[in-house]
């Protein structure tokens, strides 16, 4: 069914592995176009209540859109193949469900923008994160310029794009690039045992949380009036109906994302 990807289902989490180890699981035509439908794929799957994506491999994450497919591209091109990235990304940033990101080593380029797309991320400690584009005469095209800025702040977004510096995943963490740290050998675990967490939580309301903290950078949205929107709909929802009475049933919820 994929070429270039993995997917594990287990415990309502699946794990999306890009499989390309050989060539650091570089992002070329394929696996976005099996990221594309992959994340339709597990959007649409009602075993699956969250997504992690990771990389193949004891080095990369993914170490940026593959350079071999910039080759001979005229500029009406380029713009496509951004416009195309871009659109695959913000499907993984407003995804309902959340998808975190294990970067399990390097994340350069289109690899660091796809973990900044992810709702949140941990890294393995020999991750390193960065924008090398400007080595090739480039700028990131798949939202780097912006998600950088939006986690970290401009001042130090734009000393990473313009320097080319790689940070590793200890500075990653201090810059709130990623959350949490792990040993190469404990990422997956530890990013399950966030995500069986999560998964107990209501799920409408997890997309709620989403939606809501997504349109602070959405100009077209008010970020205070897409809260109360996402707030009153809620109250309609059997879940809520279900996280009250079992609080004051004084029992545990049993949330059925309805
Ligand atoms: N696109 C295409 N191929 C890539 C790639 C990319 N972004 N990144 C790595 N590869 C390929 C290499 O060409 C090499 O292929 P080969 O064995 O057929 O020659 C293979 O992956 C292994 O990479 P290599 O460079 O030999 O590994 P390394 O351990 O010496 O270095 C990196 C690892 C990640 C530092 C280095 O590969 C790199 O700088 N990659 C490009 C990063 C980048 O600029 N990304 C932004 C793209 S816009």
């Amino acid at each position: 069914m994929y070429s270039s990807l993995l997917i594990e289902k287990e415990n309502n989490i699946a794990t999306l592995t890009i499989n390309r180890p050989d060539k650091m699981n570089a992002l070329n035509k394929t696996v976005l176009d099996e990221l594309d439908r992959a994340i339709d794929e597990l959007n649409a799957d009602s075993s699956i209540r969250s997504i992690i994506i990771t990389g193949a491999g004891p080095k990369a994450f993914v170490a940026g859109a593959d350079i071999s497919e910039f080759k001979g591209l005229n500029k009406e091109q380029a713009i496509a193949m951004a416009e195309k990235g871009q659109r695959i990304f913000k499907k993984i940033e407003d995804s309902s469900k959340p998808i975190v990101a294990a970067v399990n080593g390097f994340a350069l380029g289109g690899g660091c923008e796809l973990a900044m797309s992810c709702h949140f991320r941990l890294a393995s400690e020999n991750a390193k994160f960065g924008q090398p584009e400007v080595n090739l005469g480039l700028i990131p095209g798949y939202g780097g310029t912006q998600r950088l800025v939006q986690l970290i702040g401009k001042g130090k977004a734009i000393e990473l794009l313009i320097t080319a510096n790689m940070v590793g995943a200890s500075e990653a963490k201090s810059l709130g690039l990623v959350n949490q740290v792990t040993s190469a050998e404990e990422l997956l675990s530890e990013t399950k045992k966030i995500l069986s967490v999560i998964n107990t939580k209501a799920p409408l309301a997890i997309a709620s949380c989403i939606k809501a903290a997504n349109a602070v950078f959405d100009e077209t949205k008010n970020g205070f009036r897409e809260e109360v929107k996402e707030f009153g709909d809620c109250f309609g929802t059997a879940d809520m109906t279900e996280g009250v009475n079992a609080f004051l049933e004084k029992r545990k919820a049993e949330f059925k994302g309805k």
